[in-house]
């Protein structure tokens, strides 16, 4: 069933566990990501991001109703998320089609000014009873270029919860987004002085650098909610390579869409089983 991204999450930061939050480009996306936290019987939470809505035409209606409806129809609680928008209209059409809960990403402007556009979107969400995410300490990445030096002081960041009200936290504590390789250190000390810092759940953006066993320390230290996206693109696109070298007389795209998503499924049980069972968690 559907389940809202604040019950997962706070159910996750009880338990001392952590929660994968993967990205959605395609409804293969969607499909596998439920397939992978079905086999692990545990939950997730499908994201949307504002690149992905700009794929695909800038309209967010198709790809957010196919994830609530698989959502709807998992056999476990799956969460649908609105990751990295920039543009409260866009935060406005996702909640329009049912999204309940929205990162939204002003880490790019001057402190003052983030704090200020993020704490006019939170209160547009909390009128609306919509979960809301926001980021302090840009964690690099986004425009390809690796940032893995920036890192979020912990009294800044609980002034910044406090003064906007957010439900939970990006921090940057040593990852960066779209990298290839599993070569991401976390401050892990810096982490656990965030958590304890800061009352809301913690979000590690980035994770695909990470090596798995070091996003559970992660976890163990603090972090809540890790969002993945680039390490299931390399499975999803690894294993459709494969499938088209195989046979180069393939035209017809479920021949080679089906093993792509396979590969994302088992890519995402063994990553929530990896977040789930975390020392002391
Ligand atoms: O918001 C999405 C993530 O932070 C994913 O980053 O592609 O490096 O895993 P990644
Ligand atoms: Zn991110």
């Amino acid at each position: 069933p559907i389940a809202p991204t604040a019950e997962i999450v706070a159910s996750a930061r009880a338990w001392g566990t952590g929660v994968g939050a993967f990205n959605v480009i395609l409804i293969e996306h969607a499909h596998a990501v439920i397939e992978g936290a079905r086999d692990a019987g545990l939950p997730a939470i499908l994201q949307i991001s504002e690149n992905a809505v700009r794929y695909h035409g800038g309209d967010i209606a198709g790809i957010a109703r196919a994830s609530l409806a698989a959502a709807a129809a998992a056999p476990v609680p799956v969460a649908v998320h609105l990751d990295h928008a920039t543009d409260l209209r866009l935060v406005r059409a996702a909640v329009a089609e049912g999204i309940g809960s929205v990162m939204f990403d002003a880490s790019a402007l001057a402190h003052d000014a983030n704090v200020a556009a993020t704490t006019d979107a939170a209160d547009w969400c909390r009128e609306r009873g919509v979960w809301v995410e926001a980021e302090l300490g840009e964690v690099g990445g986004k425009d390809g270029v690796h940032a893995p030096g920036a890192r979020t002081d912990p009294e800044a960041a609980a002034a910044f919860v406090a003064a906007t009200g957010v439900d939970a936290l990006a921090v940057a504590v040593g990852s960066s987004h779209a990298m290839r390789t599993k070569t991401t250190v976390l401050d892990l000390d810096l982490i656990a002085a965030l958590r304890a810092a800061v009352p809301v759940p913690l979000v590690l953006h980035g994770a695909s650098g990470v090596p798995e066993p070091h996003m559970a320390e992660a976890v163990a230290s603090g972090i809540t909610k890790v969002n993945i996206a680039t390490q299931l693109n390399i499975a999803f696109t690894g294993a459709l390579r494969t499938a088209l070298d195989a046979d180069p007389d393939v035209v017809d795209p479920r021949r080679y869409l089906a093993p792509a998503r396979a590969a994302v499924a088992t890519e995402v049980a063994r990553l929530v089983r990896t977040l789930d069972d975390v020392p002391g968690g």
